[in-house]
């Protein structure tokens, strides 16, 4: 039996400075965390990175970046690589997030080059895919998640190593910072419909292997049930991880 360590995932996107964050990693550093039970992840802004990672220290939050972009150096300007979020002591990057999907305009094709450039680096890529309301409404949400499994993972090789295999987060656009959250029982079905995509596409240990997560308006109200699902093995979390308190409560979700 494969065991999948929860992974709770704050997403800042483009929230906090270096006071709001020193309070805030203080918070969750003395936030009475059993580490050997769930693994806790903050993605700040580029900027705060280095002061992030120095405000870790030894504890064993773990640091991600929001984004990164495809090409290793060069004529990007305004671009961050993933060798600077490697240096600056990101050991994931958070990939086709929904807000760079729709307002950046990212294809599913640009998230590939990047899920695989993370890969060989070694940085962990946190994949996000999910559906729109519409999609939702039409049926189509199926669909909408095979392709975008197909395009952001193809000719993925290293899925199978434990050490930098991709989290997949199952973020419904329409429940991103709405307050609407996917009932359980349908953020499962989602789950257990990606957990199948990766058996078809790579084999039966990597699908169990492989943590899904579950984001769009997680709360200290809705995290326990969420997490009671067989399938949901963490959570990306956006404006509830902003506050230490309430961030601090979805980790100790039980
Ligand atoms: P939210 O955002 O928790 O504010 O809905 C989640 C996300 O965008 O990752």
């Amino acid at each position: 039996m494969i065991e999948r360590k929860p992974l709770i995932a704050g997403n800042w996107k483009m929230n906090m400075n270096v006071n709001d964050s020193t309070e805030l990693i203080n918070i969750i550093a003395n936030g009475i965390v059993d580490y050997d039970r769930v693994d806790v992840l903050v993605a700040p802004p580029f900027t705060l990175i280095p002061h992030v990672k120095q405000l870790i220290g030894n504890s064993r939050i773990l640091l991600g970046a929001q984004n990164m972009h495809s090409e290793i150096s060069g004529a990007y300007t305004g671009e961050i690589s993933g060798p600077m979020i490697k240096e600056s002591g990101c050991s994931h990057v958070i990939l086709g997030h929904s807000e760079r999907r729709s307002l950046f305009k990212e294809t599913s094709y640009e998230i590939n080059l990047k899920v695989s450039v993370a890969v060989k680096l070694g940085i962990i890529p946190i994949l996000c895919v999910g559906e729109s309301l519409d999609q939702r409404e039409a049926g189509q949400t199926f669909e909408a998640l095979k392709d975008q499994l197909d395009v952001s993972l193809k000719n993925l090789r290293d899925m199978k190593n434990p050490d930098i295999s991709t989290i997949i987060a199952y973020e419904p656009v329409w429940a991103i910072g709405t307050g609407k959250t996917a009932a359980p029982e349908q953020a499962e079905e989602v789950h257990q419909f990606i957990r199948k995509w990766i058996e078809k596409n790579f084999d039966s240990v990597t699908a169990r292997q492989v943590r899904i997560l579950y984001g769009g308006s997680v709360k200290p109200g809705n995290v326990s049930e969420l997490m009671s699902k067989p399938d949901i093995d963490g959570v990306l979390v956006g404006g509830a991880s902003l506050k230490g308190d309430t961030f601090v409560q979805i980790i100790r979700y039980s």
